[in-house]
């Protein structure tokens, strides 16, 4: 079967579900910067154009960077400059109460409060937190031998890796897996294609709550440093501006993760001898993060408003356009990555991916993704042996099935079921009957 990738909608068509690479691979090669058929979009493929656009935050706004091309203006963007058409409407489009959809000087002010919350102390204080954590998800599942896992694992150890940063107590961690529906015995979360935290209005009063105590009472918490930061002028935030932070957190780091974990798991499945590997040489799990990061880039597409005429790639870009930035076809390139296609462990450029962003965007949260990599990879193959796919799930090898969430936003895996010999921790093999 042909597909008809020059007429395709890649906002709805789900046959790019399951393998966007080839699609990718089209577009880039017509050029790495080059127009849909659909929505009026222009599609960036190409590393180095992707990399220009994320940096040039003067031209391209970050007011649709969730929704793409489905921001829509009660008036039409006509003009050379738009700026002024998207400052008068951009408080009604959706998301535009979070600093994703931001542009300076707004975005400034709101991720430095953000950044004075993500210091190399507090980073270290919850890598400390996630090696206890990744235990304590692990003793649920381990002696089972077998696990879904994303629901198992990936969700609720994502989830309570933002919480602990947020410094909510481990005393109502309990509370915050049940508030997610991730509480063990988990229903599925609600649908992906967005990261919408509305329905959650418990977690938005749960930080009103603790960041207007803080504010009255400071205490020696973390919690008391998010309330009390301070805008760069020495302002203070509004509560809700506070609050909007800390719950975001959740929407862009948890979902994001979770596809992350749920790629490297896939990877060890499919290629058995790396678990050994990597057992041997430790050294090597964080570039194993990073090559997963690259191949499987969890935030597949990114977008931009084009405010003025611009030209990247030799592409004339015009003012009002919608860019949509590939990061999963970028991190594919060949003109970047030798043999891109190819999942190496010690490619030395691994970690110049874009999976994260770049520019005044950059993902705040990296450090802690990647932490949350390396630490589970580490523990998960410290307490387990012969990490399999389940074949009553995904089928045999050769033949196997996998299901990927319906979105054009991230490439995630629906569902892995795994199997696994559970080990003590001494290495001392537990082998079930
Ligand atoms: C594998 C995991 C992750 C991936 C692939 C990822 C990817 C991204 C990308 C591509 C952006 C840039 C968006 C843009 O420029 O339009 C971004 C922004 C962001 N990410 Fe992440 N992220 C991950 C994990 C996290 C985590 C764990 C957190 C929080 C603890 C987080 C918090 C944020 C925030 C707050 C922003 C917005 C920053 C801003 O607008 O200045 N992310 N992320």
């Amino acid at each position: 079967m042909t597909t008809d990738f020059d007429h395709i909608d890649f906002f709805s068509d789900a046959s790019l579900l399951d393998d966007p690479y080839p699609y990718f691979e089209h577009l880039r090669a017509k050029c790495p910067v080059t127009p849909l058929p659909h929505h009026g979009v222009m599609a960036v493929s190409g590393y180095d154009e992707a990399n220009y656009v994320y940096f040039d935050s003067d031209t391209f706004s970050s007011c649709n960077s969730v929704i793409g091309p489905f921001a829509t203006f009660p008036e039409p963007l006509v003009g050379d400059d738009v700026s002024d058409i998207i400052e008068r409407h951009r408080h009604q489009l959706p998301m535009n109460e979070h600093m994703v959809t931001m542009d300076p000087p707004q975005h400034t002010q709101e991720r430095s409060v953000l950044m004075r919350l993500i210091t190399p102390k507090r980073l270290n204080q919850n890598e400390d937190f996630m090696w206890r954590l990744a235990d304590r998800q692990l003793d649920e599942l381990v002696a089972d031998g077998h696990c879904e896992f994303i629901t198992a694992y990936s969700q609720p150890f994502a989830m309570l890796a933002v919480a602990d940063l947020l410094g909510v107590p481990e005393s109502e961690h309990p509370r915050f897996r049940q508030g997610f529906g991730l509480a063990g015995t988990a229903g599925e979360l609600g649908a992906t294609d967005g990261p919408g935290l509305n329905a959650l209005n418990w977690l938005d009063d749960y930080f009103a709550t603790y960041i207007e105590d803080r504010r009255r009472e400071p205490r020696n918490d973390v919690l008391t440093d998010l309330a009390l930061a301070t805008y760069p002028d020495g302002s203070t935030p509004e509560v809700t501006a506070v609050v909007r932070t800390a719950t975001f957190l959740f929407a862009a780091g948890q979902e994001t993760t979770a596809r992350l974990l749920a790629a490297a798991m896939r990877h060890l499945c499919e290629h058995p001898e790396l678990q050994d590997e990597l057992r041997a040489r430790r050294e090597l799990i964080p570039n194993f993060i990073e090559e997963a990061l690259r191949i499987e880039s969890p935030v597949k597409a990114d977008f931009r408003l084009a405010k003025r005429a611009a030209t990247v790639g030799g592409v004339d870009i015009e003012p009002g356009t919608p860019v949509m930035l590939l990061n999963g076809a970028a991190n594919r390139d060949p003109r970047r990555f030798e043999c891109p296609a190819e999942f190496r462990l010690e490619r030395p450029n691994a970690r110049e991916h874009i999976a994260f962003g770049r520019g005044p965007h950059t993902c705040p949260g990296a450090p802690l993704a990647r932490a949350e990599g390396r630490i589970s990879i580490e523990r998960i193959l410290d307490r387990t042996r012969d990490i399999r796919l389940s074949e009553e799930h995904h089928g045999p090898a050769g033949a196997r099935r996998f299901e990927y969430e319906p979105t054009w936003v991230l490439r995630g895996l629906r569902k892995i079921h795994i199997e696994f010999t559970p080990v003590d921790d001494d290495g001392a093999s537990r082998r079930r009957s």
